[in-house]
């Protein structure tokens, strides 16, 4: 998994897939004239999605709907408590904060670019773009998991609640949910909560497996409304986020919270195996968030070739006193926290959550995994 990845996407795919791909690649190599580079890569991966579309009797979402936590929220927490409409969020896009935890763009909009369709709209602004809704809805709040997690916001069962409340108010029908795709995030705010409320370590891997019976459950009613495809990504290793590693100056993951995350990681494939076992199409696609992060963080190039994150595990934005975080001031205004020159040369952005190029760089080793949702 972990050397494929360092391939180009299109060596590492089933070899049903390589003979489509190969075709799409050899004429383009024919009319370009030229060998295939790096940047074209986004062209051509759409080219052969456009090919797809019109020629696969098969399934093309033109709808998402987002539930999960800060990794893929694009808005919905309040603007009073939120840091993700505070400076300097959003300062490479969309240049000012707007609800995103990140400098830019987060995993919802790379999914979004990925089928072709706009980012969805935050529920919370569903009222004043209606014509949007078509793209589908993100669900998504900053902070929560699949239990309560002392944020006041909603949980992932709430929030599936509030897409089912659209159906009944006959916004989405049947149909709408038959030619969509979810994405669910869950991205470890549970297992803070559980730290913070002074869970025992021994107690954890049943909490972990807590936490994964709940997913199953949310996961299953996402698809019994009728959503086709549901996408859900593996817990990444929590022991590499700067929170975490800022002890060994940023050095060095701990190994023992990665543990935990693969013990996640393990009983979510379990769960993943037997709700696909259970539907006739394999609906329910593993993205690989762990191995992603992985990949990303000790490789020293990505799939393009380009070079990048020379100190992969050092956040952009850093607090400078106790008890501050990126994007907070102290009662004079000033910042209490300085920003890297260059966010598109850090994967993490704060003390948990990637840059827009870390997204991205993530985004481009999983682009194989999202292939699979045109089955
Ligand atoms: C989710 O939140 C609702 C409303 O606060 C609560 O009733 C429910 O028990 C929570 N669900 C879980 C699984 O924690
Ligand atoms: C790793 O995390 C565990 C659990 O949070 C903690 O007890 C331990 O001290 C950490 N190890 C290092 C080297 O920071
Ligand atoms: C798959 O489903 C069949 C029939 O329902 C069952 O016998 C089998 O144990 C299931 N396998 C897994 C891995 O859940």
């Amino acid at each position: 998994m972990r050397a494929q990845i360092l391939f180009p996407i299109y060596f590492s795919l089933s070899s049903m897939d390589l003979l489509s791909y190969t075709f799409v690649l050899v004429f383009l190599f024919l009319i370009a004239g030229e060998s295939v580079r790096a940047d074209e890569h986004d062209q051509i991966q759409s080219t052969i999605k456009l090919n797809r579309r019109h020629t696969s009797a098969g399934f093309r979402p033109t709808k998402l709907f987002v539930f999960g936590d800060s990794y893929s929220d694009t808005g919905n927490n309040p603007r009073s408590v939120a840091s993700s409409w505070k400076t300097p969020y959003g300062v490479t896009f969309p240049g000012k904060p707007a609800g995103r935890y990140s400098d830019g763009r987060v995993l919802t909009d790379y999914v979004a670019r990925f089928m072709g369709v706009k980012s969805p709209l935050p529920y919370k602004f569903r009222k004043y773009a209606p014509h949007k809704l078509r793209f589908g809805l993100n669900f998504a709040y900053g902070g929560t998991g699949v239990f309560d997690t002392g944020n006041l916001q909603p949980n992932m069962t709430t929030q599936i609640g509030f897409l089912q409340g659209l159906i009944k108010d006959k916004v989405y029908t049947k149909r709408d949910l038959k030619s969509s795709l979810a994405l669910v995030t869950v991205s470890g705010n549970d297992y803070s909560a559980y730290v913070s409320s002074g869970g025992s370590n021994q107690g954890l891997p049943s909490f972990i497996s807590l936490v994964v019976n709940q997913m199953s459950i949310n996961l299953k009613q996402i698809h019994d409304m009728g959503v086709r495809r549901v996408l859900v990504t593996t817990l990444q290793p929590i022991g590499c986020l700067p929170g975490q590693t800022i002890v060994s100056s940023y050095q060095q993951c701990n190994e023992s919270q990665n543990a935990a995350s693969s013990f996640h990681n393990q009983l979510l494939q379990q769960v993943m195996t037997s709700l696909n076992n259970n539907t006739k199409h394999s609906s329910f696609v593993t993205l690989d968030l762990f191995s992603s992060f992985n990949t990303v963080l000790t490789s020293k190039r990505d799939v393009t070739g380009n070079s990048r994150f020379d100190t992969p595990l050092k956040p952009c934005c850093v607090a400078t006193s106790s008890g501050a975080s990126c994007g907070s001031l102290d009662g004079n205004g000033k910042e209490l926290y300085t920003v890297c020159s260059e966010p598109e040369s850090m994967f993490f952005w704060d003390t948990v959550h990637p840059t827009q190029a870390g997204w991205r760089a993530v985004y481009l080793s999983l682009r194989s995994s999202l292939d699979q949702i045109y089955y």
